[in-house]
């Protein structure tokens, strides 16, 4: 393969220049000017277009047994969605059941990406308990290059962990070096305050964010960081999505915790309101943490703008609207949760951030790319456009001006939460590895190319 992009404005979370980028196989081999195609050479005019580096999404359920069903996507079509939309690595929660043993769980979700994947994968593998048999595993699965770990301070009696637990893991994780990525919500409270909801008759998903308002988000934050400040370990905050989990946060900051926070897109574009929308349509806007009331949207943008929050994921975890989220039309705590946004991230946060003015393009790069790479041991092979880095870049047309819609989107769920919002700009062209992998919004590479990345120590 021989690929030469010519004449895009090249734009890392660094820098911004005009150039020609040559990839041979499935690297960057040179960035120059008026570089000239050998015969056979595929060539993309890139005139007019922002090249980015493929964008990484540090948060998504492709493969996600949950709530008593499994997300919709499966590896082909969940990845296949993010190619399209522009992004070329995701980063796939592992998440064992508590009676399953961690590299069985492990090697389940190996078995659903390999063959099916369409762009390059990782896992977050999450350790859902920490007995006598957890060590030896978890230090195998990290020896295998998953150099992150995800716990739930959520889901009482399903994914969330003790704290005998959590103070395990995070000590395993300091002294493997690896991060530990965190769903922050008291699951206690959160318990309680469902059953004392449905008891007084509140049952639709309107409720739903009245049984984890943001002070229990906060505690779950304040939770995390205490017992990372205690271990001494790093710690990552997977879907914060509200001020007052945020002054957590940044209070451990203060402190000298290392930590990370992760926001995601639905929290920037969408509010609470959405899942009070009539006639159970909010189901579909039922998510944990919960849409927030709209104040919280400024400080998320803010926090972006500024560095203090690091990463836009998705949190991608679809499920249909007709078979699956009625599972709890008479109670909201049976309602499967999860937005699916994976296919259209990019352009919304392009459209959202950058056109609004609220991002410029080199924080838009960061917060969608090289700030992942960065924090999961991935730069420079990803994140980044520079000789040596895989060619996954993003030819992406700033004019384009289009809908979202179910009826063109490549993921598999019934809906799209987004339906008839307009966008500008989208990825024209991705390519993975240096392959075309799609075009003009649809899959053209091959199936199945995804890799499965082997992170380094770091
Ligand atoms: O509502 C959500 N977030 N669903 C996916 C599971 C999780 O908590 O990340
Ligand atoms: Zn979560
Ligand atoms: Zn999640």
């Amino acid at each position: 393969m021989a690929l030469l992009i010519k004449g895009g404005e090249i734009v890392t979370g660094s820098s911004r220049y005009v150039a020609d980028i040559w990839c041979e196989g499935e690297t960057i081999t040179q960035i120059g000017s008026d570089l000239t195609p050998p015969d056979g050479a595929e060539v993309i005019d890139a005139r007019g277009k922002f090249i980015f580096p493929g964008f990484i999404d540090p948060h998504t359920h492709i493969y996600l047994p949950f709530m008593g069903t499994f997300a919709k996507d499966n590896y082909t079509t969940g990845t296949q969605a993010a190619i399209v939309g522009g992004t070329t690595t995701i980063f796939d929660m592992c998440i064992p059941s508590r009676a399953e043993e961690p590299l069985a769980g492990f090697h389940t979700w190996q078995a659903q990406a390999e063959g099916r994947a369409c762009c390059d994968y990782s896992f977050h593998m999450g350790v859902t308990k920490f007995d006598e048999n957890s060590e030896a595993q978890l230090r195998e699965i990290v020896a295998a290059g998953v150099q992150s770990f995800k716990v739930f301070l959520a889901y009482k009696g399903a994914f969330g962990i003790e704290d005998p637990e959590l103070w395990n893991a995070l000590a395993l994780a300091r002294d493997l070096g690896v991060i530990t990525t965190a769903h922050c919500e008291n699951e206690t409270l959160v318990a309680e305050l469902q059953k004392k909801l449905v008891a007084e008759g509140k049952t639709g998903p309107e409720w739903h964010h009245d049984s984890r308002p943001p002070r229990i988000e906060a505690e779950g934050v304040h939770h995390l960081t205490t017992f990372a400040e205690a271990v001494g370990a790093p710690v990552y905050i997977v879907h914060l999505s509200c001020a007052e989990a945020l002054e957590e946060a940044i209070r451990a900051r203060l402190r000298g915790v290392r930590v990370r926070v992760e926001t995601l897109i639905q929290y920037l574009v969408l509010d609470k309101s959405y899942a009070e929308l009539p006639d159970f349509e909010g189901a579909k806007y039922v998510m944990s943490p919960p849409l927030r009331d709209r104040s919280n949207q400024d400080v998320l943008w803010n926090a972006l703008r500024q560095g203090i929050v690091d990463t836009v994921g998705t949190d991608h975890a679809p499920f249909d609207f007709l078979s699956q989220k009625p599972m709890g039309r008479d109670d909201f705590t049976k309602i499967p949760n999860g937005i699916p946004s994976l296919e259209d991230r990019i352009a919304l946060l392009y459209t959202h951030g950058v056109v609004t003015e609220r991002l410029d393009l080199q924080t838009f790069v960061n917060i969608a790319s090289t700030n992942a790479a960065k924090i999961f041991n991935l730069f420079p092979r990803k994140g980044t456009i520079q000789p040596g880095s895989d060619a996954d870049l993003v030819v992406f047309d700033p004019d384009f001006s289009g809908t979202l819609s179910v009826k063109t989107q490549t993921s598999a769920v019934d809906y799209n939460a987004f339906e008839g919002w307009p966008i500008r700009g989208r990825a024209e062209v991705v390519t993975l590895r240096g392959e075309v992998a799609a075009r003009d919004g649809r899959f053209v590479g091959t199936p199945g190319r995804g890799q499965f990345l082997r992170r380094p120590t770091p």
